[in-house]
């Protein structure tokens, strides 16, 4: 049987049933979700929370919702069907954890967690309250990387052999500068890797997989911030293949460049365009099997057919809801999301080792190094908190 397909939307006035759903941490992204929820029908914006009142106050006069200072109020309001948590990273696990233990659902921000442990933690109280358990990663619902997955799933590319993933980003010193929390171990828990990085990363696991070890090279090259902003890292996979992977916020253009190299087919994602060829003779076979001296296997360039679909936050958001009230599949669930955070966590500890490091990783290792970091992490001082949504992810 075949996947149940809700493309179709919903007048708002025909939805008999909307989740009620309470944003936590109204700053730039939170603010943003209850903007975006104005266009989802499936979902209707009851409830605020921010420790800054400041924060949370625009929104409780604009959408005439009530505002808490504390997550906890929220949650046992009564208001709430739904929890989305636009916290620092940090928060993510203890806010979603305990709304998940009150029955509601929840929408986490990504990383949905700073370490492998709390992520998994988030995923196994999800199991066992048997809530829905989305992360927003909204790069999932572009019609490229859907049918990149797509191709996958059919076994197209055959046995995955190498991988490539240049994942560049660029921020300025004001960005950092911005929030007490960012870039720094105590607030953040990381740099690039768990900021900018893990939407890339995500992708890139949920396309050519988890690898078995991860080599990695961290550093601090352009900004004035105690975490790093360029990250290089060399892959193995369990079945020998091999990859690349860079990201940092030190590059411009960027624009990110994805390579998933089979025994059967090649997958290229460029700036956002889906390129794939099919081989009529898979490379292992027509390397035995060839008697010319200099012959390659034909490979045809196939048009791969994309989907016009909704994406970004507002199909998340919508499929949250509708898995909610349908049983609709989650794009984004979030026992997936763990896989992002297993990866970001090797490339840490690799980098600051300088030594290969196996997925999966040491809970305990990482859980220390952590907090040694955090213990160790340097005062940050900020002239003026900002809280600005990134004006290309979000409609106002
Ligand atoms: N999916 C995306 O496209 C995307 C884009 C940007 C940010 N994010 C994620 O969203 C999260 C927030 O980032 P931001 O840029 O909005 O940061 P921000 O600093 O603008 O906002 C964070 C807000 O959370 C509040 N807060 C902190 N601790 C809290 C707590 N315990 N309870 C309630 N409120 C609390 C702060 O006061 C602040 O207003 C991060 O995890 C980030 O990675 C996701």
């Amino acid at each position: 049987m075949g996947i149940l397909r809700f493309d179709f939307k919903f007048p708002k006035e025909v939805i008999m049933h909307r989740v009620r759903i309470g944003v936590i941490g109204t700053g730039g992204m939170g603010t943003g979700h209850c903007n975006t929820m104005e266009d989802i029908e499936e979902v209707e914006l009851t409830a605020v929370c921010d420790i800054d009142e400041e924060a949370y106050k625009p929104l409780v006069e604009k959408y005439s919702v009530q505002g808490f200072r504390d997550y906890r109020d929220l949650v046992d309001s009564g208001l709430v069907d739904a929890a989305i948590v636009a916290t620092p990273h940090y928060d993510h696990p203890p806010i979603s954890i305990y709304a998940m233990r009150k029955g509601l659902h929840v929408l986490s921000e990504k990383p949905m967690a700073v370490t492998v442990k709390a992520a998994e933690e988030m995923a196994r109280t999800a199991e066992e309250t048997g809530v829905k358990f989305a992360v927003m990663y909204q790069s999932r619902s572009l019609p490229v990387y859907q049918a990149a997955r797509r191709l996958v799933e059919k076994g197209k590319l055959g046995e995955i052999y190498r991988t490539c993933f240049v994942d560049p980003h660029f921020r300025t010193q004001a960005y950092y500068n911005s929030a007490g929390w960012r870039a720094t171990w105590r607030g953040e828990g990381g740099g690039v890797i768990i900021n900018q990085a893990p939407h890339g990363i995500d992708l890139f696991m949920w396309l050519g997989g988890l690898p078995s070890w991860v080599t990695a090279w961290i550093r601090t090259r352009l900004h004035d911030i105690e975490v790093e902003d360029e990250v290089h890292a060399l892959l193995d996979y369990p079945n020998g293949a091999r990859g690349y992977y860079y990201t940092s916020t030190v590059e411009h253009p960027s624009g990110s460049y994805m390579e998933l190299c089979g025994d059967k087919g090649k997958l290229v994602v460029r700036d956002g365009k889906l390129y794939f060829w099919e081989l009529e003779v898979p490379v292992s076979e027509f390397a035995k099997t060839s008697d010319q001296m200099w012959a390659s296997p034909e490979a045809e360039q196939i048009e791969v057919p994309l989907e016009e679909r909704e994406t970004g936050h507002k199909a998340i958001i919508r499929n949250f809801a509708r898995s909610i009230l349908y049983g609709e599949p989650l794009i984004s669930p979030g026992e997936e999301g763990v896989w992002s955070v297993e990866f970001l966590n090797a490339v840490i500890l690799s980098g600051a080792k300088g030594k290969p490091v196996e997925i999966p990783i040491d809970r305990g290792e990482y859980e220390a190094f952590l907090e040694e970091k955090r213990r160790t992490s340097r005062e940050k001082q900020v002239e003026q908190t900002l809280r600005i949504t990134d004006p290309r992810h979000v409609r106002r």
